[in-house]
Protein backbone atom coordinates (compact mmCIF):
# COMPACT_ATOMS: atom_id res chain seq x y z
CA UNK A 1 0.00 0.00 0.00
CA UNK A 2 2.55 2.54 0.69
CA UNK A 3 4.92 1.62 -2.09
CA UNK A 4 7.67 4.48 -1.46
CA UNK A 5 8.51 3.03 1.92
CA UNK A 6 10.74 -0.08 2.78
CA UNK A 7 8.58 -0.50 6.11
CA UNK A 8 10.29 1.22 8.69
CA UNK A 9 7.29 2.50 10.22
CA UNK A 10 6.82 -0.70 11.55
CA UNK A 11 10.40 -0.22 14.34
CA UNK A 12 10.18 0.30 17.62
CA UNK A 13 11.11 3.09 19.30
CA UNK A 14 14.09 3.04 21.47
CA UNK A 15 13.44 5.83 23.61
CA UNK A 16 10.16 6.47 25.46
CA UNK A 17 9.25 8.34 28.54
CA UNK A 18 6.57 9.94 30.60
CA UNK A 19 4.42 12.26 29.15
CA UNK A 20 3.01 9.31 26.30
CA UNK A 21 1.39 12.14 24.34
CA UNK A 22 3.83 11.82 21.39
CA UNK A 23 3.93 8.06 21.08
CA UNK A 24 1.13 7.23 19.06
CA UNK A 25 2.16 9.18 16.01
CA UNK A 26 6.03 7.55 16.40
CA UNK A 27 4.89 5.31 13.41
CA UNK A 28 4.51 8.05 10.89
CA UNK A 29 7.32 10.17 11.95
CA UNK A 30 9.17 7.47 11.22
CA UNK A 31 7.45 7.29 7.83
CA UNK A 32 7.93 10.73 7.10
CA UNK A 33 12.01 10.85 7.26
CA UNK A 34 11.91 7.39 5.53
CA UNK A 35 9.98 9.09 2.64
CA UNK A 36 11.43 12.70 2.31
CA UNK A 37 15.16 12.04 3.63
CA UNK A 38 15.06 15.29 4.99
CA UNK A 39 18.33 17.84 4.94
CA UNK A 40 17.35 19.65 8.03
CA UNK A 41 14.58 18.89 11.03
CA UNK A 42 14.06 21.07 13.69
CA UNK A 43 11.88 20.13 16.95
CA UNK A 44 10.01 23.06 18.61
CA UNK A 45 9.13 21.74 22.17
CA UNK A 46 11.02 18.11 22.99
CA UNK A 47 10.71 18.02 26.40
CA UNK A 48 11.49 14.06 27.56
CA UNK A 49 12.69 13.49 23.80
CA UNK A 50 9.76 10.65 22.62
CA UNK A 51 8.92 12.39 19.22
CA UNK A 52 12.53 13.90 19.08
CA UNK A 53 13.68 10.40 19.19
CA UNK A 54 11.76 9.04 16.66
CA UNK A 55 13.58 11.60 14.39
CA UNK A 56 16.97 10.62 15.20
CA UNK A 57 16.61 7.11 15.37
CA UNK A 58 14.84 6.85 12.12
CA UNK A 59 18.16 8.96 10.67
CA UNK A 60 20.54 7.01 12.13
CA UNK A 61 18.78 3.70 11.33
CA UNK A 62 18.33 4.90 7.78
CA UNK A 63 22.02 6.52 7.67
CA UNK A 64 20.84 9.27 6.50
CA UNK A 65 23.03 12.83 6.18
CA UNK A 66 20.29 14.79 7.93
CA UNK A 67 20.74 17.25 10.79
CA UNK A 68 18.04 17.54 13.48
CA UNK A 69 18.17 20.04 16.20
CA UNK A 70 15.74 20.33 19.29
CA UNK A 71 14.39 23.71 20.66
CA UNK A 72 13.67 23.77 24.08
CA UNK A 73 14.09 25.98 27.23
CA UNK A 74 13.42 22.14 29.69
CA UNK A 75 11.93 24.62 32.10
CA UNK A 76 8.36 24.03 30.76
CA UNK A 77 5.23 25.93 30.04
CA UNK A 78 1.52 27.03 31.05
CA UNK A 79 0.53 23.34 29.63
CA UNK A 80 3.13 20.96 30.75
CA UNK A 81 3.42 22.96 33.63
CA UNK A 82 7.59 22.89 35.22
CA UNK A 83 9.39 20.43 35.35
CA UNK A 84 12.68 19.56 37.05
CA UNK A 85 16.34 19.41 35.13
CA UNK A 86 16.50 15.83 35.17
CA UNK A 87 14.65 15.53 32.34
CA UNK A 88 17.38 17.76 30.36
CA UNK A 89 19.76 15.76 31.61
CA UNK A 90 18.57 12.24 30.30
CA UNK A 91 17.67 13.49 26.89
CA UNK A 92 21.15 15.39 26.63
CA UNK A 93 23.23 11.78 27.84
CA UNK A 94 20.69 10.14 25.48
CA UNK A 95 21.99 12.75 22.57
CA UNK A 96 25.49 12.26 23.61
CA UNK A 97 25.78 8.69 23.59
CA UNK A 98 23.48 7.88 20.49
CA UNK A 99 22.64 10.91 17.97
CA UNK A 100 25.89 13.25 19.01
CA UNK A 101 26.73 13.43 15.30
CA UNK A 102 23.98 14.68 13.41
CA UNK A 103 21.77 16.24 16.25
CA UNK A 104 22.35 19.46 18.78
CA UNK A 105 19.91 20.41 21.52
CA UNK A 106 19.58 24.37 21.64
CA UNK A 107 18.35 25.42 25.15
CA UNK A 108 16.66 28.36 24.76
CA UNK A 109 13.64 30.06 23.98
CA UNK A 110 12.00 29.82 20.07
CA UNK A 111 12.68 33.41 19.39
CA UNK A 112 16.29 33.47 20.43
CA UNK A 113 17.05 29.78 17.99
CA UNK A 114 15.57 31.44 14.83
CA UNK A 115 18.00 33.27 14.29
CA UNK A 116 20.51 30.17 14.17
CA UNK A 117 18.87 29.26 10.68
CA UNK A 118 18.74 30.90 7.79
CA UNK A 119 15.16 31.18 5.43
CA UNK A 120 14.55 28.49 3.60
CA UNK A 121 16.76 26.22 5.37
CA UNK A 122 14.56 23.61 7.47
CA UNK A 123 12.85 20.99 5.50
CA UNK A 124 11.00 19.33 8.63
CA UNK A 125 9.39 21.86 11.17
CA UNK A 126 7.82 20.51 14.27
CA UNK A 127 6.00 22.82 16.06
CA UNK A 128 4.99 21.26 19.79
CA UNK A 129 5.76 24.09 22.17
CA UNK A 130 2.51 26.18 24.16
CA UNK A 131 -0.24 25.27 22.43
CA UNK A 132 -2.50 28.71 22.56
CA UNK A 133 -3.71 29.67 19.98
CA UNK A 134 -1.84 33.23 20.01
CA UNK A 135 2.06 30.34 20.80
CA UNK A 136 0.99 28.57 17.89
CA UNK A 137 0.37 30.94 15.35
CA UNK A 138 3.65 32.77 16.60
CA UNK A 139 5.82 29.88 15.90
CA UNK A 140 4.38 28.76 13.02
CA UNK A 141 4.39 32.45 11.05
CA UNK A 142 7.59 33.80 12.24
CA UNK A 143 9.32 30.01 11.56
CA UNK A 144 7.50 29.48 8.51
CA UNK A 145 10.19 31.19 6.28
CA UNK A 146 12.65 29.36 7.59
CA UNK A 147 11.44 25.95 6.31
CA UNK A 148 12.40 25.10 2.56
CA UNK A 149 10.09 25.07 -0.89
CA UNK A 150 8.11 21.81 -0.40
CA UNK A 151 9.46 21.63 3.03
CA UNK A 152 6.50 20.33 5.75
CA UNK A 153 5.05 21.53 9.11
CA UNK A 154 4.36 19.11 11.77
CA UNK A 155 1.81 20.40 14.20
CA UNK A 156 0.85 18.49 17.83
CA UNK A 157 -1.87 18.53 19.68
CA UNK A 158 -4.70 19.33 17.20
CA UNK A 159 -6.96 17.16 18.45
CA UNK A 160 -7.31 18.83 22.04
CA UNK A 161 -9.92 21.27 22.87
CA UNK A 162 -9.64 21.73 26.96
CA UNK A 163 -8.56 24.61 28.37
CA UNK A 164 -7.17 27.57 26.10
CA UNK A 165 -5.64 24.56 23.93
CA UNK A 166 -6.19 26.42 20.29
CA UNK A 167 -4.07 24.25 17.21
CA UNK A 168 -7.29 22.61 16.28
CA UNK A 169 -8.51 26.71 15.69
CA UNK A 170 -5.20 27.12 14.03
CA UNK A 171 -5.06 24.67 12.02
CA UNK A 172 -8.66 25.35 11.13
CA UNK A 173 -7.58 28.63 9.82
CA UNK A 174 -4.26 27.54 7.64
CA UNK A 175 -6.05 24.75 5.80
CA UNK A 176 -7.66 27.72 3.57
CA UNK A 177 -3.75 28.52 2.28
CA UNK A 178 -1.90 24.98 2.69
CA UNK A 179 -2.54 21.45 1.80
CA UNK A 180 -3.47 19.53 5.34
CA UNK A 181 -3.43 15.94 6.39
CA UNK A 182 -4.27 14.94 9.68
CA UNK A 183 -4.10 11.76 11.74
CA UNK A 184 -7.02 12.56 14.15
CA UNK A 185 -6.44 10.30 16.86
CA UNK A 186 -4.80 10.51 20.33
CA UNK A 187 -3.81 14.08 20.73
CA UNK A 188 -3.61 14.96 16.97
CA UNK A 189 -1.09 15.55 14.64
CA UNK A 190 -1.26 17.67 11.25
CA UNK A 191 1.10 17.75 8.39
CA UNK A 192 1.02 20.63 6.52
CA UNK A 193 2.29 21.23 3.39
CA UNK A 194 4.35 24.87 3.03
CA UNK A 195 3.51 25.64 -0.74
CA UNK A 196 3.13 23.62 -3.85
CA UNK A 197 6.45 22.04 -4.32
CA UNK A 198 5.64 19.04 -1.56
CA UNK A 199 7.62 16.19 -2.50
CA UNK A 200 5.70 13.74 -5.19
CA UNK A 201 5.83 10.99 -2.48
CA UNK A 202 4.41 12.83 0.06
CA UNK A 203 1.82 14.25 -2.22
CA UNK A 204 0.90 10.55 -3.01
CA UNK A 205 0.57 9.77 0.18
CA UNK A 206 -1.71 12.42 1.53
CA UNK A 207 -4.16 11.89 -1.69
CA UNK A 208 -4.28 7.92 -1.04
CA UNK A 209 -4.48 9.10 2.45
CA UNK A 210 -7.74 11.49 1.75
CA UNK A 211 -9.11 8.67 -0.32
CA UNK A 212 -8.93 5.55 1.53
CA UNK A 213 -9.15 6.33 5.62
CA UNK A 214 -7.73 3.13 6.29
CA UNK A 215 -4.31 4.62 5.53
CA UNK A 216 -4.47 6.10 8.93
CA UNK A 217 -6.44 3.81 10.89
CA UNK A 218 -3.06 1.86 9.97
CA UNK A 219 -0.83 4.25 11.68
CA UNK A 220 -3.17 4.74 14.14
CA UNK A 221 -3.24 1.21 15.18
CA UNK A 222 1.04 0.90 14.82
CA UNK A 223 1.04 3.84 17.07
CA UNK A 224 -1.42 2.41 19.87
CA UNK A 225 0.35 -1.02 19.78
CA UNK A 226 3.41 1.14 20.64
CA UNK A 227 1.52 2.64 23.63
CA UNK A 228 0.13 -0.25 25.10
CA UNK A 229 3.52 -1.91 24.85
CA UNK A 230 5.06 0.33 26.74
CA UNK A 231 2.80 0.94 28.97
CA UNK A 232 2.75 -3.10 29.49
CA UNK A 233 6.24 -2.69 30.68
CA UNK A 234 5.77 0.11 32.59
CA UNK A 235 2.84 -2.25 34.80
CA UNK A 236 5.15 -4.90 34.73
CA UNK A 237 7.80 -3.26 36.58
CA UNK A 238 5.09 -2.03 39.13
CA UNK A 239 4.14 -5.41 39.51
CA UNK A 240 7.96 -6.36 40.09
CA UNK A 241 8.40 -3.58 42.50
CA UNK A 242 5.23 -4.20 44.64
CA UNK A 243 6.16 -8.32 44.82
CA UNK A 244 9.51 -7.66 46.08
CA UNK A 245 7.75 -4.67 48.65
CA UNK A 246 5.11 -7.87 49.36
CA UNK A 247 7.89 -10.33 50.10
CA UNK A 248 9.73 -7.34 52.58
CA UNK A 249 6.14 -6.45 54.46
CA UNK A 250 6.23 -10.83 54.89
CA UNK A 251 9.43 -10.87 56.39
CA UNK A 252 8.76 -8.04 58.60
CA UNK A 253 6.11 -9.71 59.64
CA UNK A 254 7.41 -13.29 60.59
CA UNK A 255 10.14 -11.51 62.26
CA UNK A 256 7.18 -8.80 64.60
CA UNK A 257 5.30 -12.50 64.97
CA UNK A 258 8.21 -14.47 66.34
CA UNK A 259 9.37 -11.53 68.65
CA UNK A 260 5.93 -12.08 69.87
CA UNK A 261 6.12 -15.26 70.07
CA UNK A 262 9.35 -14.80 72.37
CA UNK A 263 7.68 -12.48 74.37
CA UNK A 264 4.80 -14.09 75.24
CA UNK A 265 6.91 -17.09 76.27
CA UNK A 266 8.76 -15.04 78.41
CA UNK A 267 5.94 -13.11 80.47
C1 LIG B 1 4.28 19.60 24.83
S1 LIG B 1 5.95 19.68 25.31
C2 LIG B 1 6.80 18.86 24.02
C3 LIG B 1 6.46 17.40 23.93
C4 LIG B 1 7.40 16.55 23.10
N1 LIG B 1 7.44 16.95 21.72
C5 LIG B 1 7.10 15.06 23.21
O1 LIG B 1 7.38 14.32 22.27
O2 LIG B 1 6.60 14.62 24.25
C6 LIG B 1 6.29 21.38 25.07
C7 LIG B 1 7.72 21.81 25.39
O3 LIG B 1 7.93 23.10 24.77
C8 LIG B 1 8.75 23.91 25.59
N2 LIG B 1 8.42 25.30 25.24
C9 LIG B 1 7.20 25.88 25.19
N3 LIG B 1 7.29 27.13 24.73
C10 LIG B 1 8.60 27.37 24.50
C11 LIG B 1 9.34 28.49 23.97
N4 LIG B 1 8.72 29.61 23.61
N5 LIG B 1 10.68 28.38 23.85
C12 LIG B 1 11.31 27.23 24.21
N6 LIG B 1 10.67 26.14 24.71
C13 LIG B 1 9.33 26.21 24.83
C14 LIG B 1 8.42 23.50 27.01
O4 LIG B 1 9.53 23.70 27.86
C15 LIG B 1 8.05 22.00 26.85
O5 LIG B 1 9.14 21.18 27.22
Amino acid sequence: MLSTSKNYFFKKPLFLANPHGWIPHIPFAFFLVETMKPSVIVELGTFSGNSYFAFCQSVRDLQLQTKCFAVDTWQGDIHVGSYDNEVFKRVNEINEIEFKSFSELMQMQFDDAIHHFSNGSIDVLHIDGTHTYDAVKNDFTTWLPKVSKGGIILLHDTMVRKKDFGVWKFLKEIKKQHLVLEFPFSEGLALVCKDEHTLPAILDFIRMAQRDPSVITLFEILGENILLEREKTLLKEDVLKMRKKTAQLNKQLLDKKKEAKRLKRKI
